[in-house]
């Protein structure tokens, strides 16, 4: 059978990292408030002339070397961003121009920080219908943009940056319990739009006309982001025909590691097994699980044949989970 098959990964930050001690001369926190309640000790701010299609561009460049392919080879390109360079045209649109790339399909998708998840399963499903062979799926933000640098509630837990990965239309054994079943195994997606008052941006171009500042109430959403990641990846690896006993590694959206570790510990699965990058990046919206990927294929961690699970939510709610054999 046909399988979506994950064939390089890249990320990219922008060049300014900003400690917990340098926010706190501007804002009213303390490094040790931070790093007690979400774990994050640095984060990356974009400076003038970094967007998020000139991060995603180069996080692109890396995954295609990675892959081995020029741009030219890419007939798709999915990029998850809550912070676009411009309301439209997409900053896919965009990121397509400024590699080069005459003609292929290319859109953005809004999910906020399961926006890659999304962006991964839109990628899958057309590769698996044959309407794209290469895709190039990305998640780019500069949450630094839309933050009140005023509210030291939200301010201090986000971060800038980029990911991507290239999916490619490859032949796959059909028995996911064999090690030539590589690819992505199973997504599942879930929506309930009923929180949009727990985590939003307080403006847009058909309501005040301005792009907004974010706002969180972030004690409800911890509580809502516990159970429902734990649940969604239970059901990703049920519907790929698998437990999480054969789960080598999870990589999960970076906000806060104290829902990394009760999420891991409510599956079950050892902390061992959990990428965790939320101490270097912050939280980075869509970009976080691609970027803690590239962090751990890069440094060795995640090998061929390993079978990983990725997973976040988000704004919306939004959230999903998906299993992919390396
Ligand atoms: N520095 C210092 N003190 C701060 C602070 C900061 N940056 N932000 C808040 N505080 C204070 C609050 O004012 C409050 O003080 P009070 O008790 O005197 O009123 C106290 O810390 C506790 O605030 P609270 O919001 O209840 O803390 P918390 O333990 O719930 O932790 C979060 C706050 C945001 C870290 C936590 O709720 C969280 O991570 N939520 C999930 C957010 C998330 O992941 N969102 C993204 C999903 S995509």
């Amino acid at each position: 059978m046909i399988r979506a098959v994950l064939t390089g990964t890249g990320s990219a930050l922008p060049a300014r990292r900003v400690s917990n001690a340098e926010l706190a001369e501007q804002v009213d926190t303390t490094d040790e408030w931070i790093v007690e309640r979400t774990g994050i000790r640095f984060r990356h701010i974009a400076g003038e002339g970094e967007t998020t299609a000139t991060l995603a561009v180069d996080a692109c460049r890396a995954a295609l070397t990675a892959a081995s392919l020029a741009p030219a080879d890419i007939d798709l390109i999915v990029l998850a961003t809550a912070t676009p360079d411009q309301t439209f045209p997409a900053t896919a649109t965009k990121v397509q121009a400024m590699l080069g790339i005459d003609d292929c399909v290319a859109f953005d998708v809004a999910a906020v920080c399961s926006g890659f998840l999304y962006a991964v399963q839109v990628a899958d499903s057309m590769i698996r219908a044959g309407a794209a062979e290469r895709a190039l799926v990305i998640g780019a933000e500069t949450f630094s943009r839309i933050l009140d640098w005023e509210d030291r509630t939200t301010c201090v837990l986000f971060g800038d940056g980029a990911g991507a990965i290239v999916l490619e239309a490859r032949e796959s054994v059909d028995d996911v319990t064999d090690p030539g079943a590589r690819g992505i195994l199973a997504t599942k997606l879930h929506a309930d739009g009923r929180h949009n008052d727990l985590l939003y941006v307080d403006g847009g171009p058909s309501t005040t006309g301005t792009v907004g500042k974010l706002r969180m109430k972030g004690r409800e959403v911890f509580r809502h982001a516990v159970v429902n990641l734990a649940a969604v990846m239970g059901e990703s690896l049920a519907l790929a025909g698998l437990t999480s006993d054969d789960v080598d590694w999870v990589v999960p959206h970076q906000a806060n590691a104290r829902i990394l570790d009760a999420t891991a510990r409510k599956l079950g699965l050892a902390p061992g097994k959990v990428v965790v990058t939320v101490d270097q990046h912050a939280n980075t919206s869509a970009a976080s699980v691609p970027l803690a990927l590239d962090t751990a294929v890069r440094d060795g961690r995640i090998k061929p044949g390993h079978i990983v699970v990725l997973e976040a939510m988000g704004g919306g709610f939004t959230w999903g989970a998906s299993v992919i054999r390396f």
